[in-house]
């Protein structure tokens, strides 16, 4: 079939729209209509090509939710119209790391899915013969995704699709590093270095999980009214005593969790010193530049503090993302304030120009 999608041909170049050509699912295999896909930072960073691992031409997005429109054979897990969000981080169920309680981390399509192809080794969408390969598995910018099926969640008819697909990224990461990878306890003091997307969602998942005191660092006062709203007891303007700002807060001990979530290594750093002795745990949900490294002092972790890393929250995608949206569903997270921005897939590269000026949290694709 034909399709509309946003592919980027050359790095550092804008996306172009284009009409492309998508074949149908294969075994295992899913055709979904996309309703709306957030733009995140992620897809940006693949088109500037600071990506080392990054390939072209491809259809970028990764952060969609939609409807399925057919399934290929053997498909058992789902069927026409139930209503998915895109698991760039995909549960087979059935891996070592599936079975395992303590990894999201599906080991069943890893290798293929980092080259830009689908499972079998090939891509789905193609143009005049040449195969465009397909973006962590989801290529979302586009009127039409082919998946598998242990790639999709399928959640709730009655969340919003401009929300749901909110789900696929940023904001699980956000809440599952506090639920699932810190198990943030009831009454504990939280502080969270970052208010994008992944930050706020943080925020929103210590207050969640019971947390007394939640402390937001950014270098924006915009963005830490978000954390505010999100739950935020104590609002610091990011700088270099934020640490120091962070022991005076805590008898001088430090936070029983901090979380990461700007990508700096200073700011790293700090999470893990603004960690208390004893206990504290510093949960890095932040992507580092290429060739990056961490500098702790080891002192740190001998006196009790951890690190913990988290990809995806530890969120599984499949059992977890739609019990994330029935509490959304039942009123516990706000998301109105996530979604600034509404545009048609045609203006796709404004996404990104409104992302570099950080204006509002997310800007959301929808498609008619
Ligand atoms: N682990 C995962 O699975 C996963 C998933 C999605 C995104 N990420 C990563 O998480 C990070 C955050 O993503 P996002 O979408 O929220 O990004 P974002 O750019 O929207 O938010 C980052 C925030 O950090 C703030 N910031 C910058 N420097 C700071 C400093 N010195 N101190 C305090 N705050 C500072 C910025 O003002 C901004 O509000 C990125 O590195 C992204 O690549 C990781
Ligand atoms: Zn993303
Ligand atoms: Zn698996």
């Amino acid at each position: 079939m034909k399709m509309r999608a946003a592919v980027l041909e050359q790095f550092g170049e804008p996306l172009s729209v284009q009409e492309v050509e998508l074949a149908e699912p294969r075994t295992g295999e899913v055709l979904v209509r996309l309703a709306a896909c957030g733009v995140c930072h992620t897809d940006l960073y693949t088109a500037s090509g600071a990506d080392p691992s990054g390939y072209a031409p491809t259809v970028l997005g990764h952060e969609g939710a939609g409807v399925v429109e057919r399934v290929g054979p053997d498909v058992t897990l789902l069927a026409p119209g139930d209503h998915v969000v895109t698991l760039f981080s995909p549960q087979c169920g059935k891996c070592i790391h599936c079975l395992d309680q303590r990894t999201n981390l599906c080991l069943a399509i890893r290798e293929q899915q980092n080259k830009g192809y689908l499972p079998d080794g090939s891509t789905r969408i193609s143009r005049d013969g040449e195969p465009i390969r397909h973006f962590m598995g989801c290529s979302t910018f586009a009127e039409y995704t082919v998946m598998p099926e242990i790639a999709l969640a399928k959640v709730s008819p009655e969340a919003p699709f401009e929300h749901a697909c909110l789900f696929a990224c940023g904001l699980s990461t956000g809440l599952g590093a506090a639920i699932n990878t810190a198990v943030v306890q009831p009454g504990s003091t939280c502080v969270i270095f970052g208010a994008g997307m992944v930050g706020l969602g943080a925020v929103a998942g210590c207050r969640l999980q019971g947390a007394e005191r939640i402390a937001c660092v950014d270098l924006s006062p915009e963005r830490l009214e978000l954390a505010r709203g999100q739950g935020a007891t104590d609002l610091l303007l990011a700088g270099e005593e934020t640490v120091e700002e962070i022991l005076a807060m805590t008898d001088g001990f430090g936070a029983d969790y901090t979380f990461e979530a700007t990508g700096n290594v200073a700011v790293m750093r700090q999470a893990v010193e603004a960690a208390r002795m004893g206990w504290g745990l510093c949960t890095v949900a932040g992507v580092a530049g290429k060739g990056e490294t961490l500098d702790v002092v080891p002192r740190l972790l001998i006196t009790g503090r951890r690190i913990a890393g988290s990809s995806f929250g530890g969120v599984k995608g499949r059992d977890q993302v739609p019990v994330l949206i029935e509490r959304y569903l039942a009123g516990e997270i706000d998301l109105t304030p996530f979604v600034s921005h509404r545009i048609g897939l045609d203006e796709v590269n404004r996404g990104f120009e409104l992302m570099e000026a950080q204006d509002g949290i997310r800007s959301v694709i929808e498609f008619l």
